[in-house]
């Protein structure tokens, strides 16, 4: 299969993507739509007998028997030995989702009412701070306990009529230092997220918090909430259960805004508008669950991903959103997609056959237009590029600007297609009265070799329930070429080493170790530190 997919890829290296345009609708046949959304993949050198066989390569991979073992709570984390049901999370309306054989449905509904009850007293003044009404509420959390809820409550700015949420993430006492220097706390809610309860950073952070808010509050433990599956460690560090919000080990960190994680979110918008989230979140499960591979929208993104880089061998995906609310998308997409299949052994422990990856990144458009596009335009590297573009804006007095942002989002991946060729580069100067040698030279400067690919979603507007299916798209679409490539999307191994040494390093940066069995370079930055004013 994958072989016959190389040979497909050798041969599309010479081809023009808007050669293929020249036969039927390929706008119609090679796009997709859910839910009012557009997922258009058209501009990718993608033609009728690749996407056959790479339709082939999910069947074969058994796509379809691993997703219904996931939503069935089947223990598919085998490296951990955990189910994986961030989908029961928003299963709102569904039926039983057994773990071991026991439903865990009705604790996830418990567990949700209780958030509401907590987010409705909170958000009308019922609980309070010691100096009233909680007028902000920071989020204490790194990772999966950061991400989520950072990017959505950005995202659903419009929709945010609760108390100012804040995030704190980074160990860097800058970090929460700038956050809290500008807040009351006597009026503020620390919540902190941890689904472990054991994160350095978050509980060097809460620990701070904790010192901020006992300056000041009498009962400070009074405006702590923690999100854990740790009770007994958010019991021991003083947090009332009545403000505790558990869940379970089997909502993997970076799948875990669905639920207790997504407190601050819900706080900020209110109950309804985070049901309108899981509501988007579940009707994307159901189409992923339901439609046929070709219509599929996670399968499909999936699988011009697993074309682009498996097959074609481009080593990064650029997201784009062009929606200056989805600022953190791409650094949320980056944990999402980079931690769950940045890996390099199959689920057997025996080596990949193939990369994995890509690399993850990207930048609201149009502020990347102004940075990197020049690389992603001119430069020798093929970056494939996912926009992401709403056909209606939030401020009707703006239209006109939505429209403009529109027009350079769709101008953006015209301009990947097409390209400008010498010919045109050259006329461009014959115009500005250039000749011989030097219009030659500078034609060339302006050449756009094009032919690059790129897929746009598109959407009516950035609802809460939009959100959420873009959200629940890409979980699956991780999933799908998790499967493909044969890897354990729900693992993170790859972190632990660096978390090893750090705490190792601590005492030695003190100066209570020294740095025997220290390589040379590591010992000279301990050096350079300790001279140079390390605390
Ligand atoms: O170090 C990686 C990680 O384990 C992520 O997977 C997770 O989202 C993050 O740390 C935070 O973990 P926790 O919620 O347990 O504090």
């Amino acid at each position: 299969m994958w072989d016959d997919l190389k040979r497909r890829g050798a041969a599309a290296e010479g081809r023009e993507i808007l050669s293929l345009f020249e036969e039927g609708d390929r706008a119609a046949s090679f796009s997709a739509t859910f839910g009012g959304m557009l997922f258009d993949y058209s501009k990718t050198n993608i033609d009728d007998g690749t996407m056959a066989a790479l339709l082939r390569l999910a069947e074969e991979a058994g796509v379809a028997d691993r997703r219904a073992a996931m939503m069935s709570g089947e223990k598919i984390n085998e490296t951990e030995g955990r189910a994986v049901l961030h989908t029961a999370l928003r299963n709102l309306d569904g039926g039983p989702v057994r773990v071991d054989g026991r439903d865990v449905m009705p604790e996830v509904r418990a567990t949700l009412d209780r958030m509401e009850d907590f987010a409705r007293a909170l958000r009308s003044g019922g609980f309070a701070g010691q100096g009233g009404p909680i007028t902000d509420v920071v989020n204490i959390g790194i990772g999966g306990s950061d991400l989520g809820p950072v990017m959505a409550v950005q995202a659903l700015g419009p929709y945010c009529d609760g108390p100012r949420c804040h995030f704190v993430s980074n160990v860097d006492g800058a970090h929460v230092h700038d956050v809290l220097e500008r807040l009351d706390p006597t009026t503020t809610l620390v919540i902190v997220a941890s689904k472990t309860f054991t994160t350095i950073e978050t509980m060097t952070n809460a620990e701070t918090a904790r010192a901020w808010m006992a300056d000041r509050v009498r009962d400070p433990g009074a405006q702590f909430a923690a999100l854990s599956s740790n009770r007994d460690a958010t019991a021991a560090w003083g947090i009332d259960e009545s403000r505790v919000f558990g869940f379970e080990e089997w909502v993997g960190g970076r799948y875990s805004v669905w639920g207790p994680i997504g407190l601050s979110l819900m706080l900020a918008v209110g109950p309804e508008d985070f049901r309108a989230f899981l509501r988007g979140g579940q009707a994307m499960d159901r189409h992923f669950r339901e439609a046929a591979f070709a219509g599929n929208l996670p399968v499909l993104l999936a699988l011009v991903g697993i074309w682009h880089n498996q097959v074609l061998g481009y080593p990064t995906r650029a997201v784009l959103p062009y929606e200056q609310r989805l600022l953190r998308l791409p650094a949320y997409l980056q944990q999402l997609e980079m931690e769950s299949n940045g890996k390099s052994v199959a689920m057997d422990g025996t080596p990949l056959e193939t990369s994995a990856g890509p690399v993850v990144w990207g930048e609201p458009g149009t502020n990347g237009q102004h940075a990197f596009y020049q690389l992603i335009h001119q430069g020798t590297q093929v970056v494939p590029c996912e926009f992401l573009v709403g056909a209606e804006g939030h401020e009707p007095a703006l239209a006109h600007q939505h429209r403009l942002l529109v027009a350079n989002c769709l101008a953006q991946s015209e301009a990947l297609l097409r390209g400008r060729p010498l010919g045109q580069a050259r006329v461009l100067m014959a115009e500005k009265g250039l000749e011989g040698d030097e219009l030659e030279r500078q034609a060339r400067h302006r050449v756009f070799p094009g032919n690059r690919p790129s897929t746009t979603l598109a959407y009516p507007k950035l609802t809460p329930e939009v959100l959420g299916m873009i959200v629940a798209l890409y979980e699956h679409r991780v999933f799908v070429e998790g499967v493909i490539l044969g890897i354990n999307s729900y693992d993170q191994w790859g972190v632990e080493l660096g978390k090893e040494l750090a705490l190792a390093l601590d005492p030695v940066l003190q100066g209570q170790k020294d740095t025997a069995g220290k390589d040379g370079s590591t010992a000279a930055l301990v050096a350079y530190m300790r001279d140079h004013g390390l605390g």
